[in-house]
């Protein structure tokens, strides 16, 4: 994520960072690629199975853009803003290609669909364009590319999921996993350009899912986080039972691998996401309490813009469901300042919700117009830019209040937490998030990164909790 946000989460995450990975190969390597990602998680993902794919036609990953063979930017579409970092990312390497002529450079992801005309053609900044369902095809692309020829494959499929391909681990602190488990988007919400970008909603094969996160507890990793741009409309048929899937029991079936594997997911729409997934929260300890709920607005009228298909009192009702089954469930939000033909009047009510709600975290925007999206083609843009930008401050300050408040409360309190590496801001501690997604740090003591301890909190501020290991 790449516009202003509030997520507290970033000093000590890998979110919204552009990738610099280095890949430890069996082999020494024939040649290397360097790879960049931006946009969600998903594109992260997506990036450990590029790797994969690279890695059994030679290739190895290196650190280092100079010396790379092979250049790849795994792109996003989101905002205008995010195209744009993506933009001068590859300007820079084009100078790059100009000392070294051999070198091939591509655009993947969400970028690739929407501009290969322009990114090829018009200003030949890149060899090849690879869409976010076409990465099999990458190393024939590569060989065409490299004997002069324009190399595209942006053709969105039904099916393709990458089910059967290990991804390689990039930058990882073998503690968090990001496992994919579908592709695409049905909603058609009508700001968004992702059911264009990544076409037709489609579902992992369940137990795919399942050996992946077998084999990630193995190599000792300590929490994996599911990841689908809905994952609660997951549905899986398994074609030689014929037995379906839902998200709920998917959630069971990777919480059983082991009470030592915690379990996140990403993201629910609250249109879909159901009792059953709340209760099988409940049920197992190691599925952690913290639902990323995005509500995007708190005006019915706006929402049924969005094309959001729930109002702001159904959002409401799920926010109380969720904190009847699960009380101490954490909660965060996406919300969009500005969508066309926002009143101030709408505006107060995104903020009240915000209050009501009282979220420990938020990713919060502007709106930012997509080419061929059902906003662009049905409503004017007509907030103004300077309005927009003080109703998302405003969304800011509501977050702060409200995360400060939730933080607060939890002074004083003991939890169990994972840690995940050492601090940013001290050698001297931890790091590590709570089941509410919450980070704490603390004195490094006798432990290390992998192993679970209980912290007790007596302190924080509005990012981060500050403890002391108890046990
Ligand atoms: N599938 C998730 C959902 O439904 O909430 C996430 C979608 S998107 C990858 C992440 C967030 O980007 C959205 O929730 C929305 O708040 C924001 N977003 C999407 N399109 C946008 C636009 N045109 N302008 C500003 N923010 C946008
Ligand atoms: Fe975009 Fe809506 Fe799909 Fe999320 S649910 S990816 S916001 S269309
Ligand atoms: Fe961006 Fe594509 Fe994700 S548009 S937010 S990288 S699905």
């Amino acid at each position: 994520m790449l516009e202003l946000m509030t997520d507290k989460t970033q000093d000590e995450s890998r979110q919204g960072e552009a990738y610099l990975p280095l890949t430890p190969t069996i082999h020494p390597p024939k040649k290397s690629f360097y790879i960049e990602s931006y946009g969600c998680a998903m594109n992260f993902a997506d990036t450990e199975v590029i790797a994969s794919i690279l890695q059994s036609e030679g290739y190895g990953a290196t650190n280092n853009c100079e010396s790379a063979d092979l250049i790849l930017v795994n792109t996003c579409s989101i905002r205008e803003k995010a195209e744009q970092t993506v933009r001068n990312r590859l300007t820079h390497f084009r100078q790059v290609k100009q000392k070294n002529p051999g070198l091939l450079v591509g655009v993947l992801g969400c970028m690739a669909e929407r501009l290969k005309a322009s990114l090829l053609e018009e200003e030949k900044l890149v060899d090849l364009v690879v869409g976010p369902d076409a990465y099999r095809s990458l190393p024939n692309l590569i060989e065409e590319a490299s004997g002069g020829q324009k190399a595209v494959n942006v053709l969105l499929s039904r099916e393709e999921t990458y089910a059967d391909i290990s991804p390689i681990r990039l930058n990882s602190n073998g503690i968090n996993a990001f496992v994919s488990i579908m592709r695409g988007c049905n909603n058609m919400c009508s700001f968004c350009v992702v059911p264009f970008t990544r076409g037709r909603e489609r579902s992992r094969d369940a137990q795919s899912i399942v050996t992946e996160c077998e084999a990630l507890f193995r190599d000792g990793y300590r929490e994996v986080t599911l990841l689908g741009q809905n994952v609660d409309s997951y549905y899986w048929t398994d074609p030689q039972t014929n037995k379906t899937v839902t998200f709920a029991e998917l959630l069971e079936r990777v919480a059983l691998i082991s009470p030592l594997l915690r379990v996140r997911f990403s993201t629910s729409h609250p249109k879909d996401i159901t009792d059953d997934v709340l209760f099988t929260m409940k049920k197992y300890e190691n599925l952690c309490k913290y639902i990323h709920l995005p509500a995007q607005s708190g005006s019915t009228r706006v929402l049924q813009l969005m094309n959001r298909t729930y109002s702001r009192e159904w959002y409401l009702a799920k926010v109380d469901r969720i904190r009847e089954i699960l009380p101490d469930c954490g909660l965060s939000t996406d919300m969009i300042a500005g969508f066309c033909t926002e009143t101030e009047e709408d505006h107060q009510e995104s903020l009240s919700l915000m209050r009501y709600c009282g979220y420990d975290l938020a990713y919060l925007y502007f709106y930012s117009e997509r080419p061929g999206t059902l906003a662009a083609r049905r409503f004017e843009d007509d907030v103004p830019l300077e309005v927009k930008k003080r109703r998302l401050q405003e969304l800011v300050d509501v977050y702060r209040e409200s995360s400060l408040i939730s933080m607060r409360k939890d002074v004083g309190k003991t939890f169990k937490v994972l840690i995940e590496g050492t601090s940013k801001k001290s050698e001297d501690q931890y790091f590590g998030r709570n089941d509410q997604n919450k980070v704490i740090v603390f004195p490094k003591g006798n432990c290390k990164p992998g192993d679970y301890v209980m912290v007790t909190v007596h302190d924080c501020t509005s990012g981060t909790l500050i403890g002391k290991v108890v046990s």
